[in-house]
């Protein structure tokens, strides 16, 4: 992927930085992001809207990665964020993200969040459910502030997603109000009827790690057709149309991701064909790429420890992370590819599986790859661990988080430091009633 090689040393060589020379630097478990990947992915969805002549927003959904030099980098590259937390719009905001290209996200926002937000001035919420929509209204005019809002619909699309954890356009899921059966009509309603609030048009977000396009026509269809029922009975027009995210990536060679400007052209054209007939000005057009922005650009490098051979059976190869700094192997049975990263030109000669050191044996990284003979020492790199790595990484055992680099053009710099042991327990506290028991 991206500006990785393999050298003359047989080093895996990523934006020009020797791994070997991370680890000297960082130490392992480390994960090591690839700056002008991320750059190029960020364009090619610029790009692509750019070439539709439609008006758009490409919104980075930060939950798949949210750091500070990332928030950055997304604003250098001119895309809007998508936050769904107080946690990830705290972050933007430190990180002098425009509050007015910011979207909060989420199925349960807090009176808390909702302030914060506003306050912030962020330009919109995506507001759920009815709960939301009337505390919102109650907050912003407490604070006599004005906001924008999409109203989260969901489509009645099954998406073909890696998981069904992650498909959530469906009519029977936590989010959003059912286009089929009213309660988007009823939203719509009310939102109008809410002083408050100005109603840009809706949100659909139909799941994660889709290969087709099909899903996201349809949801197009759909939402079109919701549109001019809207336009026709409450003549209320939507000038704001949002796809949501799940443009799918290649972790292994299984799987057939399309390129970032196909999934852009078929949102696009949808939008032409399926809003033409309406009568009403074409919306304009947001995204929420997450994991195609960040995923293929990471790599997670960890040293291998011990080795455990089942004659017959399997042989296990112990790296120095796991499921705290990649939990997706164990929640969701993602695969992911391996490669020597110190010996990377020797042929694979044994086929093993990788394991972590967490306490439970749910802790696999890789089952059965295909590797050169490993020794405790080697460097073992994981591909495509940018997305939902680091951002659902835990301290499970009390293991410290591992840090992270950008590299690019052979410089390497830290945006997130290693966990120190002295992290670990900043927010223990034990209670003199108990520290004061005799011994
Ligand atoms: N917009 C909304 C409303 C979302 O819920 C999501 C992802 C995105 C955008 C970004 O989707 P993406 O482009 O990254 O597929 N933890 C799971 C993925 C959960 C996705 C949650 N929502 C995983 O590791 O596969």
């Amino acid at each position: 992927h991206g500006t990785s090689r393999i050298n003359d040393a047989g080093h895996l060589e990523i934006g020009g930085c020797d791994v070997t020379e991370l680890k000297a630097e960082y130490g392992t478990p480390l994960y090591i992001m690839d700056e002008q990947l991320i750059r190029r992915r960020c364009r090619e969805y610029m790009d692509a809207f750019a070439a539709s002549g439609l008006g758009f927003q490409v919104a980075y959904a930060s939950k798949a990665f949210s750091v500070m030099a990332m928030c950055r980098l997304a604003d250098e590259e001119g895309l809007s964020l998508d936050v769904v937390s107080d946690g990830e719009l705290y972050t933007a905001l430190q990180a002098g993200f425009p509050p007015e290209r910011i979207h909060f996200h989420g199925n349960n926002k807090t009176p808390f969040e909702i302030e914060m937000a506003l306050d912030a001035g962020i330009g919109c919420f995506v507001v759920d459910n009815f709960v939301e929509l009337d505390l919102l209204q109650a907050i912003a005019a407490s604070k006599r502030v004005n906001v924008n809002i999409l109203l989260r619909v969901t489509p009645g699309v099954e998406a073909h997603a890696h998981h069904a954890y992650a498909a959530t356009g469906q009519t029977d899921s936590k989010f959003g109000f059912d286009i089929g059966n009213g309660t988007a009509f009823e939203a719509v309603q009310q939102s109008s009827a809410k002083e408050n609030l100005t109603l840009l048009g809706v949100h659909s977000h139909i799941g994660s790690q889709i290969f087709e396009t099909e899903g996201f026509e349809m949801a197009v269809e759909r939402v079109a057709d919701f549109a001019r029922r809207v336009k026709e009975e409450l003549n209320t027009e939507f000038s704001v149309v949002n796809l949501g995210g799940g443009f799918g990536i290649r972790y292994t060679e299984g799987d057939t991701p399309l390129h970032v400007s196909e999934y852009v052209a078929a949102i696009t054209g949808a939008v032409k064909k399926f809003f033409a007939g309406i009568g009403a000005k074409l919306p304009e057009i947001w995204v929420e790429p997450g994991r195609s922005i960040v995923g293929d650009a990471g790599t997670t490098l960890y040293t291998v420890g011990t080795n455990k051979t089942i004659p017959g059976v399997r042989k296990y190869v112990a790296v120095d992370g796991g499921m705290g700094d990649n939990p997706r192997p164990a929640l969701y049975e993602s695969k992911y590819e391996a490669l020597l990263a110190n010996r990377a030109n020797d042929p694979a000669v044994e086929t093993v599986s990788i394991a972590g050191k967490c306490c439970e044996s749910g802790d696999m990284l890789i089952w059965d790859v295909e590797l050169p003979e490993t020794k405790s020492g080697d460097l073992l790199a994981v591909a495509c661990t940018g997305a939902y790595n680091y951002s659902m990484a835990s301290n499970y055992n009390r293991i410290a988080r591992p840090a992270v680099v950008f590299v690019q053009n052979g410089q390497s710099d830290l945006v997130v430091k290693r966990e120190s042991h002295s992290d670990l327990i900043a927010n223990d506290i034990v209670p003199e009633r108990i520290a004061k028991q005799p011994v």
